[in-house]
């Protein structure tokens, strides 16, 4: 099965519906009603903003239709250049053949459909096998079939090859008048629309009953897909209607060489970075990549992902799987399967075959199924083997299939680490990340100690929660990468966020090349985009959470100087006050954490370079408790506190302090300090 998710994105009560399209780019619907208006609909902000009258009922929709066809010729003041003769009842739809623009086909209530040649007034051939009018007629527009398909009032959709001229397939189901038929220009579909009041989903190569939609809305009378797009235009007795069929997410995948595989319709096709050179690149930019063919899969792709060395990729849909290799597209080895995963090492996978039963396969041969206890939704890949149920998520090990621990989760996604310690796990409403204590699993493991029937209590450690739902998400080091449902580029380290860019439109992460210190990403029309994320600064940062500073040490001197204040924020949140002031080049920054140390001689030499009196108030204020009355004389003088002074002066009992300041305030001007201080020294 296709597995087509179907969403309703928009519903517009209306006049009878006689012919919908969906604007090319723009997210606009034009109805054209029987009444004679014209409707445009915003499907995105859901207004009705252009409303116009023809002035007349637009003659095609109307029954009855003409009989004879003839061609007008718009270049010459509409002159009937040619009448075509042949059907003996009204024509109902003629539809012109996107392969040959001098062929086209029409449909009649005479129960025949003929094919006919611009400069012929004869038809070219005659198709026949429906019992009653034919009413809709389309031409399927892939590459690989001579294919055209009817409905009619004998409520049957017939598919033909017009090469051979014959029925390839009828359809069966519908229980009135079928009165339009459409070849999805994308998905492997054909769409039917009936006066039973219902839009029938069929697959267009295995001509499976894939889906029934009936919204209530009386009868079809037409429908529209959409060129490069899954949305679909429905226009009804009542009003139109806009579906969405699909997956959103595109088929694509990089390894991590930078070369990126993805599907359009069945065909594969690869781009690869490094021969894009040196050139500039922007931030959020367009990527123009040489796209090389690789050949058609067998199945319509819904996924690509490639292995974790990159040497196959599995291509999913239709329920079943094929590995190839990422080279040259050969097939290496397919099944059924409701889902498929990568194991952490690159020769191990597992399939779901039903919601009962997971296969494990090592080296393309498998090695063992498996029933999870609560049954399996869904699983999840990486270092260990996540199965969704019920009652929530459950880690196994790829060897031996054990219960390593089960979670009260319900995950939309999994993201593990390379290293394996750390693991992402994202649900609807927000994400968790954790650390997975391999050493307390094989101790438990050994002694059996703290096994209950959820597994290993103490296998992971909550390190933090994030109230943010994580579209597609990756691993660098320790950092979490990821895309938002607000359409944000953030990443994760440490309990910090950073946002790295806000995108314009839903992206989906593909992958970080080190060596360019770029994240890529693509986006449904199969754009590629780069955003620079520096390595160095990754790099820090994970050996700042693993505490290993001769590492960060090491790593430090390749970071550029602008980025050394964000990194010593980074190390100030995570406690490590030192290090951050030692790598801060901020000299509010620096002048803050030398206060929090309690470094007097940096936060003096900062005071005198920023000549601030708040910072020598802060000063003065340390320097005080830590006894330093000299200084904080000093600083108080800077930052001009005659009060702190006389303060200071009085409680200390230093008569030549009070002297000093006396003739300070008399000059400033300060009369209150000046007349205590001389009335004090008795002047
Ligand atoms: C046709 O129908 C639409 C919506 O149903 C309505 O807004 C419009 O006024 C009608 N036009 C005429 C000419 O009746
Ligand atoms: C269809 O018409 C074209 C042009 O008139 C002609 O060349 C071709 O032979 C015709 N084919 C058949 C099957 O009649
Ligand atoms: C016509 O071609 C189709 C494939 O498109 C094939 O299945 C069918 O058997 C052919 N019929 C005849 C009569 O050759
Ligand atoms: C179906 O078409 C027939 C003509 O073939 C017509 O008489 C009938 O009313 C149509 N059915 C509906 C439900 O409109
Ligand atoms: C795999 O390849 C073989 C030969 O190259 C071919 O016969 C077979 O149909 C292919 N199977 C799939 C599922 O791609
Ligand atoms: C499964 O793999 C293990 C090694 O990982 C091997 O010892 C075992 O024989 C395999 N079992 C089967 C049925 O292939
Ligand atoms: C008292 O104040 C004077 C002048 O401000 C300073 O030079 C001296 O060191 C101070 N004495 C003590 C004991 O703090």
């Amino acid at each position: 099965p296709l597995r087509l998710d179907i969403k309703r994105k928009l519903t517009a009560r209306s006049d009878r519906v006689k012919s919908v399209d969906l604007h090319p780019t723009e997210p606009w619907m034009v109805a054209s009603l029987y009444n004679g208006s014209v409707c445009v609909w915003n499907h995105e902000t859901q207004v009705n903003n252009i409303h116009s009258h023809l002035g007349f009922r637009p003659h095609s929709f109307i029954h009855p239709f003409i009989v004879d066809l003839a061609l007008w010729d718009w270049d010459r003041k509409w002159v009937c250049g040619q009448v075509f003769e042949g059907h003996t009842h009204y024509v109902m739809q003629i539809v012109i053949n996107p392969k040959d623009n001098n062929q086209f086909a029409s449909a009649s209530l005479d129960r025949a459909i003929k094919v006919w040649q611009l400069g012929s007034s004869a038809p070219n051939f005659t198709l026949e096998g429906h019992e009653k009018g034919v009413n809709c007629i389309d031409y399927y527009s892939g590459g690989d079939k001579p294919y055209l398909i009817s409905g009619a009032d004998d409520r049957l959709v017939k598919i033909w090859d017009y090469q051979n001229k014959t029925c390839v397939q009828t359809l069966e189901g519908h229980t009135q008048n079928v009165s339009c038929v459409s070849f999805h220009p994308e998905l492997p579909i054909i769409l039917t629309g009936s006066e039973d009041g219902t839009v029938r989903v069929w697959h267009s190569s295995t001509y499976r009953l894939e889906n029934t939609l009936n919204y209530g809305m009386e009868r079809v009378w037409c429908v529209c897909g959409q060129r490069g797009a899954n949305s679909v235009a429905l226009g009804y007795d009542e009003g139109s209607i806009i579906i969405k069929l699909g997956r959103e997410e595109p088929a694509m995948s990089m390894d991590s060489n930078g070369k990126i595989m993805w599907a359009k319709h069945s065909e594969v096709q690869q781009a690869n970075l490094k021969a894009m050179g040196e050139a500039d690149i922007q931030d959020g930019e367009r990527l123009s990549l040489a796209v090389k063919d690789m050949g058609s899969c067998e199945i319509y792709p819904q996924t690509i992902q490639h292995n974790p060395n990159g040497r196959f990729v599995v291509v999913c849909g239709d329920g079943e799987y094929i590995i190839y290799t990422a080279m040259a597209l050969r097939n290496k080895s397919f099944g059924s399967a409701q889902e498929f995963v990568w194991g952490h090492d690159s020769s191990e996978y597992a399939t779901r075959e039903s919601t009962s039963m997971v296969k494990i396969f090592k080296n393309f041969k498998e090695n063992k199924s498996f029933k999870p206890d609560f049954g399996a939704e869904g699983i999840h890949g990486g270092f260990l083997l996540g199965v969704r149920s019920v009652s929530g998520l459950a880690f196994y090990d790829w060897e031996n299939t054990e219960l390593v621990r089960r979670i009260e989760i319900q995950p939309k996604h999994v993201f593990w680490s390379e290293s394996g310690e750390l693991v992402c796990i994202a649900t609807e409403e927000s994400f968790f990340v954790l650390r997975y204590l391999a050493e307390k699993v094989a101790t438990a493991q050994e002694t059996k100690e703290g096994v209950t029937e959820d597994g290993i209590e103490d296998a992971f450690e909550v390190l933090g929660e994030i109230q943010e739902v994580v579209k597609t998400g990756l691993w660098v080091g320790d950092c979490f990468i990821y895309t938002s449902s607000v359409n944000r580029l953030n990443y994760y380290v440490g309990g910090e966020i950073v946002t790295i860019a806000h995108l314009d439109r839903t992206m989906y992460l593909l992958g970080y090349i080190p060596k360019d210190d770029r994240l890529y990403l693509g986006d449904k029309e199969l754009n590629i985009v780069t955003y620079s994320l520096l390595v160095s600064v990754l790099e820090y940062q994970t050996a700042v959470m693993r505490r290993d500073f001769g590492m960060a040490d090491r790593v430090l001197p390749t970071i550029p100087k602008e980025m050394r204040t964000r990194v010593a924020h980074f190390l100030e949140k995570q406690g490590f006050i030192q290090q951050a002031l030692a790598v801060s080049t901020d000299p509010e920054h620096r002048f803050e954490l030398a206060l929090q140390l309690g470094e007097l001689k940096i936060a003096y030499q900062l005071a005198v370079e920023a000549e601030s009196e708040q910072k020598w108030k802060q000063l003065a204020e340390l320097a005080t408790t830590k006894c330093q009355f000299v200084l904080a004389q000093e600083c108080l003088h800077h930052a001009q506190d005659h009060g702190g002074l006389l303060l200071l002066a009085t409680a200390s009992g230093n008569a030549s302090m009070v002297g000093k300041l006396a003739e300070g305030a008399e000059r400033d001007g300060k009369t209150n300090v000046a007349f205590l201080t001389y009335f004090l020294q008795g002047k």
